[in-house]
């Protein structure tokens, strides 16, 4: 009684404050920053904040899309990639890359950039995909995703990648690797290996880990299609101790806004790794800085090469200014939406409930971002796996909460930072052991028609 009535008194007093405040005359010894004064001659700041994100998404996408950051002088020059794409007969070395390897290989084409004539001559059959001449049109339309041709004038002088080699697929729309881009979804088909393989040399690589060619092309033969090592390089580990590639599946690039850390095994941030990848494994002209890799111990490689600090020329740093830009992007690639025939609909939402309850999933993938909030990480033994890659990372321990969305469009090549499980079925069934969970098939079944309408 005494408490509402001594609330009432200070409710009544604030409101004769607030009251007399508001009458009062506009404060006079507040002055206007100068900063702010000069801002009022300028148009609305407001405009420029969203100016500046459509030119930050357009940018980052074209930096995500086509732009090499140099790296022809490692593919082309070195490795002379080039050379072996084009073949004997129009100035390079061997058979020729044609369409029809390149596309056996999981190269895919954009579709949106293949000239109309020759749209329409490949729908008629008119051009053959057995010459390499095709290909060489191809890139010269800039259509094959993530490869760059260099030309000058008509002749191809040198190859380099962008992001979109391992981060895009097509949608097939024209024909089997052929289609509009989906930027951000993993390309499951692509064999980086044997793409890397194609090289007339391999000599440079082998240089700088220390070992042979034959050994190299080994490595690159362990992959397979979906996968690739960004670790290698600097750890110079080409197998696990049990014989099997070290190689992880391509992740997707989507959905990663508002996840803190990236990579199976949590190296950084978004930006962090673009400049890892732009310069130490796509071999662009940029500055990397990470003094954590200096550690001959863990990076022996990375030691002796001095990849963990990577200078460019004066004026010559092509990541760099990238760098903001791309990040934007990425951040705002979507998670795709399963196709709906793709999930039953009244388990998936039987499987919600378990998910969030009996099933604990939810305690590491927190929706909606499915991932933890904070520091995501976990050591082998709490999913109950070998820690080989978590112990390839800087801090050596951890596996990073993978975000669940658009899990559909990483089936192919299995789950998993190495893709152990070959389907959901099997992701589930190791859970049922590792956290002792008590689900039945039937609940089981559930779970994963959920996971597959993520
Ligand atoms: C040769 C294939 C390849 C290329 C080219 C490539 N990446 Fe990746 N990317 C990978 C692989 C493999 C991983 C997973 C690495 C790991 O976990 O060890 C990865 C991881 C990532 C991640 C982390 C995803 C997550 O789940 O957190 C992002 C973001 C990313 N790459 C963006 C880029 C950008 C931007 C570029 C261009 C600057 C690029 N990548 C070039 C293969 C590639
Ligand atoms: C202790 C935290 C934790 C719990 C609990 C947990 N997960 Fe995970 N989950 C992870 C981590 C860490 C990874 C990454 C493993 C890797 O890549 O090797 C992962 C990976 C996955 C993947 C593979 C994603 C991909 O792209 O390969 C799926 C699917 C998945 N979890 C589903 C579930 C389900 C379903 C449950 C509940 C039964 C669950 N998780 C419980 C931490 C957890």
């Amino acid at each position: 009684m005494e408490r509402t009535r001594f609330a009432a008194a200070v409710l009544a007093a604030l409101s004769a404050t607030i009251l007399t405040l508001s009458c009062a005359p506009l404060p006079r010894d507040v002055e206007t920053d100068p900063a702010v004064q000069a801002e009022q001659k300028r148009p609305d700041f407001d405009n420029r904040i969203e100016d500046h994100s459509r030119r930050m998404l357009e940018e980052g996408r074209e930096t995500f899309r086509y732009d090499s950051f140099g790296s022809e002088d490692f593919w082309g020059q070195s490795l002379r990639l080039h050379e072996a794409i084009l073949g004997v007969k129009q100035g390079g070395a061997g058979a020729g890359l044609t369409p029809r390897q390149a596309l056996q290989a999981g190269l895919k084409v954009d579709v949106g950039k293949v000239p109309r004539l020759l749209v329409e001559v490949l729908r008629e059959g008119a051009v053959s995909l057995d010459n390499p001449e095709t290909t060489l049109e191809l890139l010269r339309a800039d259509a094959v995703v993530g490869v760059k041709g260099i030309f000058d004038g008509k002749r191809m002088t040198s190859v380099g990648i962008t992001c979109a080699l391992c981060h895009s697929t097509v949608d097939d729309s024209f024909t089997r690797g052929i289609g509009s881009r989906l930027d951000g979804w993993p390309n499951r088909d692509l064999d980086v290996g044997a793409v890397v393989s194609m090289a007339p040399t391999l000599e440079p690589v082998a240089k700088l880990l220390g070992v042979d060619e034959a050994t190299v092309r080994k490595v690159l033969k362990s992959w397979g299609p979906g996968k690739y090592d960004a670790e290698l390089i600097h750890d110079g580990k080409g197998m696990r101790p049990d014989g099997k590639s070290a190689a992880t599946v391509l992740p997707a690039a989507f959905g990663l806004a508002g996840v803190n850390l990236h990579t199976y095994n949590g190296w950084g941030s978004v930006t962090y790794w673009n400049a890892y990848v732009a310069n130490t494994q796509m071999h662009g002209k940029g500055t990397f800085f990470d003094p954590r890799l200096k550690d001959a111990q863990q990076f022996p490689v990375a030691a002796k090469s001095g990849m963990w600090n990577m200078r460019a020329l004066p004026g010559q740093d092509r990541v760099t200014p990238k760098l903001a830009a791309l990040h934007y992007y990425q951040l705002s690639i979507p998670a795709p939406e399963p196709p709906a025939d793709s999930y039953d609909a009244t388990a998936a939402k039987r499987g919600k409930s378990l998910f969030d309850g009996k099933a604990r999933c939810a305690t590491c993938h927190v929706p909606p971002l499915f991932t933890e909030p904070g520091w995501g990480m976990h050591t082998a033994e709490e999913i109950g796996i070998d820690d080989f890659q978590a112990s390839r990372s800087p801090d050596q321990r951890f596996y990073r909460t993978t975000p669940l969305r658009g899990l559909f469009t990483r089936a192919k090549g299995g789950f998993y930072h190495d893709g152990r499980f070959e389907d959901l079925e099997a992701v589930t069934d190791h859970y049922q052991r590792v956290l002792g969970l008590n689900l039945s098939a039937a609940e089981r079944g559930d779970l994963v028609q959920y996971l597959k309408s993520l």
